[in-house]
């Protein structure tokens, strides 16, 4: 079978690392891939929001099957103009992926179906936003509705934060995406991740992930995209996660099937636990992002499986092998992230990594120049390990860290640090 993945980041090398080892996959190309991906298997430099130039690539490389990565060609259509060719297709299309693109509808959709969420209210000017931010008061939640590259939520602890972050919004900082904008009860609690692949008809949980979105040690410092992940997230019970099904997905998957638009992909659930009840935070229409590099280490193989499953409609006959294992993965970003930062640092040490089915080095935003691996991004490797037990997963992760020279590069020094200090 020949598979193309869509994307660039950590999240697709580990998606290419763990489909190429399923003896089904024949050829395997990720578009456009970075150069940790470019080590494993093919990559191509096409523009994946184009459908048309999707399509045509798929046709010239007798393409059996698509798998879309990030949420900016699911939110474009990509899924919609692949399926239309009569490609097989994972991943939803653009109407059904709106349960990321847009926070507003995901709302809708928690109405119609009764899921547990945040109460909330939706804003198109400013005048009666800062209004009802002000009546509210602080703590209290501000999202653009629209994609923001995961920057569009602010979780205001004074009412100062909340009316700047108004301002911010209704000002353009997020473009077209900022021109509705969701204002949320703040929900205490833990917040944890939670996967699960969807034909449109039937739901098959595929693991749980905890994040550290902070920047700084001690979750101090500005947002990130996730500066390091584990699996499984203990706090998300298999209590938690079946009430979950029953009370969230399960309800969201008919509303969208009963409206039309069935939701067919990995659905990502992010969670926000107390008192043995998850509330939903948001949904993704995508793998998370560093979420999928845990997951894949204790997935392996099976996934393509799985997503073929998904794809083909038959995911109510599948299963997963769980191992009694657990991942960490810690990412090193450029120095500056989240904020300026200058790409083209020089990274040694990758060479002498060893990497095998407990250790592997994710690239998420490399490039070569020179014959050298160099930093291309923000975030640029994702140091990823299992072990029988989290600490053991985590003491291989950070080895692998001390193995990297990278003058140009940091990390955090506790990732896992809330899953180790409850065990
Ligand atoms: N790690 C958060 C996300 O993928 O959205």
């Amino acid at each position: 079978m020949n598979i193309l993945i869509l994307g660039s980041g950590g999240r697709e090398h580990a998606l290419a690392w763990a489909i190429k080892q399923n003896p089904k996959t024949d050829r395997l190309i990720v578009a456009p891939g970075n150069a940790g991906i470019a080590q494993l298997c093919e990559t191509a430099d096409i523009d994946i929001l184009d459908g048309g130039t999707v399509v045509t690539f798929c046709e010239e490389n007798a393409i059996d099957f698509v798998i879309i990565g990030p949420e900016a060609p699911l939110a474009a259509g990509i899924a919609d103009a692949t399926r239309a060719a009569g490609l097989l297709t994972f991943g939803p299309s653009a109407a059904a992926a709106r349960l990321e693109s847009s926070k507003a509808f995901t709302k809708e959709i928690c109405d119609a179906c009764g899921a547990p969420t945040s109460a909330y209210a939706r804003f198109t000017e400013k005048v009666s936003a800062r209004a009802y931010v002000t009546e509210k008061g602080a703590p209290i939640v501000i999202k653009a509705d629209g994609l923001a590259a995961g920057k569009g939520v602010v979780v205001a602890m004074t009412l100062p934060d909340a009316l700047a972050a108004l301002d911010n919004m209704f000002s353009g900082e997020f473009g077209a995406a900022g021109a509705e904008v969701v204002i949320e009860e703040f929900m205490a609690g833990e917040e944890a991740s939670f996967f699960v692949l969807t034909d449109g008809v039937n739901a098959l949980p595929i693991g749980t992930a905890q994040d550290h979105k902070r920047v700084g040690d001690g979750d101090t410092g500005p947002n990130t995209g996730g500066m390091g992940a584990y699996s499984p997230a203990p706090v998300l019970t298999d209590a938690i996660a079946e009430r979950a099904m029953r009370e969230i997905v399960m309800p969201t998957i008919a509303e969208m099937a009963r409206r039309g638009t069935p939701y067919q992909g990995v659905l990502y659930a992010g969670l926000m636990i107390a008192e043995g009840q998850g509330r939903l935070v948001e949904y993704n229409a995508r793998f998370g992002d560093p979420e999928t590099q845990v997951l894949m280490m204790r997935l392996g193989a099976q996934v393509l499986d799985l997503l073929l499953a998904t794809a083909e409609g038959r995911l109510g006959l599948a299963r997963v092998n769980w191992a009694d294992d657990h991942a960490l993965t810690i990412v090193m970003a450029t120095n500056g992230y989240p904020g300026p930062y200058q790409i083209g640092s020089a990274i040694q040490g990758l060479k002498a990594l060893h990497e095998d089915s407990f250790h592997m080095a994710f690239h998420a935003g490399t490039g070569m120049a020179d014959g050298q691996i160099i930093a291309n991004g923000g975030r640029v490797l994702n140091l990823t390990a299992r072990g029988d037990t989290l600490a053991q997963a985590r003491s291989r992760a950070y080895s692998m860290v001390q193995t990297i020279d990278w003058p140009g590069g940091f990390c955090r020094s506790d990732i896992g640090w809330r899953a180790l200090s409850e065990s």
